[in-house]
């Protein structure tokens, strides 16, 4: 079983973590973060409960949505600098990953775009604790960090089992501030990642089990949870939902969705949340009759159980239709032009080529996909 060393949830957890840090036997601590969770104070709080442990406490506050690998570098240059013992990741993916990569760039020299990809990281870093604010990435955990390169737009993971969080702090109190169109995106990240798991060719009774928890979860509480960001048992479902899609994922890997929607956030900086939501009923459409008993089930999960009679086939295709209504009702885009980014047409070629780099995903994918047919889903999903 691959995840987090330890996970620990519920409301108010978050304040254990200067107990949990102290624990580790480091005298000081960077806390990665972004503007947001500084402004609403919680990056302080997290300090304070720091400090009162006894840890000395920095706060990197710097981390952009869907973050580089220039502002990773950055952190880590103060992670360095203040010979930093544990890393505290405290915000939505962005910062997890950031935090995650800083932990290993204090033992390991130079870039982080030197780490990009499988296996490339040589030392285990210092200790890193994670304390989610979205439910969604499942970075929390993951072994991955996602750093898009500026230089070429390309989004690439460092992949290193040095990357698994040592403690992971799930607090649903935290996630109430999160405004409802990123509950909504995050949670179809969520959802993306159950999906893709449990239909993944390296799928296994293990990571079905947290698939299918993550999307009966997500079918129950998302809409709620986006609607109605007070109710705290929406959010701490939520919260487990993205806990258990990270879990499938982490141990049966994405599949196409995630590798098409790559190049939307590197060349198009759509958000990670957005560009899964907008392209997995495509997806789940293409490949629904590659795995068709898979599909029938994710629908069920959904609300969309196969009525007496109807054919496998057929059934399988809810499985879009029950994705497509849910984002629907969420209200976030439908197509590549709602986003209104720019995306036309004529870089449909450099998207799919881009997508088709992201090999592991796709070695994935039920289906098989070829660079033709990549674009052909960019076609469908752009009215
Ligand atoms: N490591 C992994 O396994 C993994 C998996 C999927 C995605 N990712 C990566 O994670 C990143 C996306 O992370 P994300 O979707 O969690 O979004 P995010 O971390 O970029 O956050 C999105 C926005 O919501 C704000 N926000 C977050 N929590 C909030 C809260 N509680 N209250 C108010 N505002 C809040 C942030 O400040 C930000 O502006 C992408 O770079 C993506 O590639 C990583
Ligand atoms: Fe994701």
């Amino acid at each position: 079983m691959l995840m987090a060393g330890r996970v620990q949830f519920g409301p108010g957890v978050s304040s254990k973590a200067g107990e949990m840090v102290s624990g580790t036997g480091a005298k000081s601590a960077l806390i990665v973060t972004d503007e947001t969770m500084e402004r609403l104070g919680v990056a302080e709080r997290i300090a304070e409960s720091v400090r009162s442990a006894g840890v000395e406490v920095s706060v990197f506050s710097k981390v952009e949505p869907e973050p580089s690998v220039e502002t990773t570098d950055e952190a880590a240059k103060v992670a360095r600098g203040m010979n930093a013992g544990a890393v505290i990741g405290l915000g939505g993916g962005s910062a997890m990953d950031v935090a995650k990569a800083v932990s290993v760039l204090v033992t390991n020299e130079g870039s982080a775009a030197k780490y990009q990809g499988l296996g490339l990281v040589k030392k285990p870093g210092v200790p890193k604790i994670m304390i989610p604010t979205t439910s969604g990435t499942g970075s929390e955990v993951t072994f991955t960090a996602v750093l898009i390169r500026k230089s070429d737009g390309v989004k690439g993971g460092i992949n290193s089992d040095y990357l698994y969080p040592d403690m992971s702090l799930l607090d649903p109190e935290l996630t109430v501030s999160m405004p409802s169109h990123v509950t909504a995106s995050t949670g179809m990240d969520a959802l993306a990642h159950a999906l893709e798991a449990y239909t993944s060719l390296k799928a296994s009774p293990f990571s079905d089990i947290f698939a299918e928890e993550a999307m009966i979860r997500i079918g129950k509480w998302l809409r709620v949870a986006s609607l109605n960001g007070r109710n705290i048992e929406a959010r701490g479902e939520m919260m487990l939902a993205a806990l258990f899609g990270g879990v499938a994922l982490a141990n049966a890997g994405v599949t196409a969705c995630h590798a098409l929607a790559y190049p939307l956030g590197g060349m198009f900086g759509v958000p990670h949340g957005v560009a899964n939501a907008l392209l997995i009923p495509h997806v789940a459409r293409w490949n629904a009759m590659a795995s068709p008993e898979r599909f029938v089930n994710a629908a069920a999960f959904l609300g969309y159980p196969q009525e007496e009679g109807e054919p496998e086939h057929v059934a399988a295709m809810f499985c879009s239709e029950a994705l497509a209504e849910l984002s629907d009702d969420l209200g976030l885009p439908e197509t590549l032009e709602d986003l209104d980014v720019g995306i036309t047409e004529k870089h449909f070629e450099e998207m799919a080529t881009k997508a088709m780099g992201v090999a592991r995903p796709m070695e994935n994918n039920p289906r098989v996909l070829t660079k033709e047919d990549c674009v052909r889903i960019y076609r469908e999903a752009m009215e």
